[in-house]
């Protein structure tokens, strides 16, 4: 594993990581050089590139990641297209499998400290943050362990004579995960459990800003004890490796996660040969307000939803709806309650507001901002660049609050992914429907009030894959996940989460004679 301190360490520095995980360093003294995991094995991108990946805290390179190309790409969906057809992995029993996540489970549950220092250096989320969400990872391993040997198929009773019939669920075959820089590890889970537990191999590819920490996670696959090829790991642009994942054509299954433009292009390229697409796009989901509802938990709920991680987060709450009577009253004590919050390292367990994750996305987050107020937004808290003492050229900026939006402005239709939120004031029920479900997006929805008839009738008509009541950004293993509308389809977690990466095959026996269709003395 890299050092996690200096910005840049020698390859040969002491690390606690196997040497193999490690290309050898030319010239020094040069940043560790990850390599990919193809078949088992540590291996150099065969395009002989490398990547820098930052530190978001300082906006310096701190490590090298592969630039994996198309020969990558193929290499990796080889080993997992032998691993899927070998007999061991066939043989193995669903119990077995389930024992095989479990394992994954244990190995990381020794490391999530370590894994999470390093994937909080890469995308520059809060330490206090990663660890709790790495820290909850191995629930999602144990539950698709468990559910492994649960996959029933039916005996179907059915309507022809003389025949039997049955369903059996059975595995895809190679399933391509692609995950985004916000949450890298937490998302390759949703996607890596579920798809060994129904019975396919994977590659898995994470994002070219944050790949380190699923690096390091597939080391941890060497000591599970998974067979060579069953868990691959390519890393590069989402143009080159990315694309020719994508296209390949023993590839069953895409899942991934990132924006809706990526997964437009990935759906319109897997439709090429009918491959199976699941689509997490992120959103541009409603918090809404009414006037009876508890304030104090409302303003905590709406921050959370919003200002932790920055807002880089698919269900970010990143349209504030107020009902009139409260408006005021409530945006004094959201303004009050984010004063004075402490931005800098995200190491530091002091700081409440960190760095957001790539140099593209702070330019995206502060010409939002611009544009908000180009449009007529007024900006009533936040909205600048800032370089917190101590964090050189770090990619930072201020939470941040505009009011008087209309629905037309950019800030109220496109996904910002930063801590920016956009309030608007509504009338009745009726018109907040109207403005939550205003938008292309359908990812996530909270509503605020103490009128349980009101809460319910809510939930009914939002046009949200996830609607929270009084309270509002948990995801758990349990519950489905996913979008409406562009916010994407497909559901990862919970049960609905394994049949993503399961099919139906309904098999007929016959139980008596067969008739001759033509028989000879027909008339
Ligand atoms: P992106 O959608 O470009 O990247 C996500 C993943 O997809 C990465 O691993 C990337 O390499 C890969 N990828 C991109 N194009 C691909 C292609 N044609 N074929 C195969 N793989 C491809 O997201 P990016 O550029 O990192 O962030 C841009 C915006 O996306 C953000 O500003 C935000 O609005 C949104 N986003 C949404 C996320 C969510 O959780 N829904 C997560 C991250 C970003
Ligand atoms: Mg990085």
């Amino acid at each position: 594993m890299p050092e996690q301190n200096p910005p840049a360490v020698t390859h040969d520095d002491a690390r606690p990581g196997p040497a193999s995980m490690f290309a050898a360093a030319r010239g020094a003294p040069a940043l560790p050089r990850y390599r990919n995991f193809v078949g088992g094995r540590w291996c150099d991108p065969l395009s002989g590139e490398w990547l820098e990946t930052f530190d978001p805290a300082t906006g310096r390179p701190w490590a090298l990641i592969p630039r994996g190309g198309a020969a990558d790409a193929d290499r990796a969906v080889a080993a997992a297209r032998a691993a899927f057809e070998s007999a061991a992995w066939r043989s193995l029993k669903p119990t077995a499998r389930g024992e095989l996540l479990r394992r994954i489970a244990t190995v990381l549950e020794r490391k999530i400290e370590a894994i999470a220092a390093v994937e909080s250096r890469d995308n520059g989320k809060r330490l206090v943050e990663v660890i709790p969400q790495l820290r909850y990872l191995p629930k999602y391993f144990h539950y698709y362990a468990g559910l492994a040997d649960k996959i029933e198929g039916a005996v179907i009773p059915i309507d022809v004579p003389d025949v039997f019939n049955y369903t059996r669920h059975e595995p895809l075959g190679v399933v391509v995960a692609i995950t985004p820089w916000n949450s890298p590890l937490m998302l390759a889970a949703w996607k890596i459990a579920p798809a060994l537990a129904a019975g396919n191999t994977v590659v898995l590819k994470p994002s070219e800003h944050a790949s380190a920490s699923t690096l390091e996670f597939a080391r941890l696959i060497e000591d599970a004890g998974l067979a060579p090829g069953v868990l691959n790991v390519v890393t590069g642009f989402g143009a080159e490796v990315g694309a020719r994942l994508v296209a390949h054509p023993d590839v069953a299954k895409i899942t991934f996660t990132g924006s809706e433009a990526s997964g437009q292009r990935i759906a319109a390229a897997a439709a090429a040969d009918l491959k199976r697409v699941t689509l997490e796009l992120g959103g541009k989901s409603p918090q809404i307000v009414f006037d009876d509802a508890n304030l104090d938990d409302a303003v905590h709920g709406v921050i959370s939803g919003i200002f932790l991680s920055l807002g880089q987060s698919c269900i970010a709450g990143s349209r504030l709806l107020l009902q009139e009577a409260i408006h005021d009253r409530f945006l004094e004590r959201l303004i009050a309650a984010m004063r004075d919050i402490r931005i800098g390292d995200p190491s530091d367990p002091k700081t409440q507001v960190g760095p957001v994750a790539t140099r593209e996305q702070h330019a995206k987050v502060l010409s939002f901002i611009e544009q908000a107020r180009r449009d007529g937004a007024r900006c009533v808290l936040g909205g600048h660049a800032v370089r917190p003492a101590a964090c050189g050229a770090g990619w930072f900026v201020e939470p941040t609050i505009f009011v008087d939006v209309r629905p037309e402005m950019e800030l109220a239709r496109e996904e910002v992914f930063g801590p920016v939120l956009a309030v608007m004031r509504f009338g009745d029920e009726d018109d907040a429907v109207r403005m939550a479900n205003d938008t292309r997006y359908g990812l996530a929805a909270g509503i605020w009030t103490q009128d349980m008839s009101r809460s319910l009738r809510m939930a009914d008509r939002l046009a949200a894959g996830t609607v929270y009541v009084n309270t509002y950004r948990s995801v758990s293993t349990l519950s489905p996940v996913g979008g409406y509308k562009h916010s994407g389809y497909g559901r990862e977690n919970g049960i609905e989460g394994i049949k993503e990466f399961l099919q139906v095959k309904s098999v007929w026996l016959g139980t008596g004679p067969v008739a001759n269709p033509f028989p000879k003395d027909a008339g």
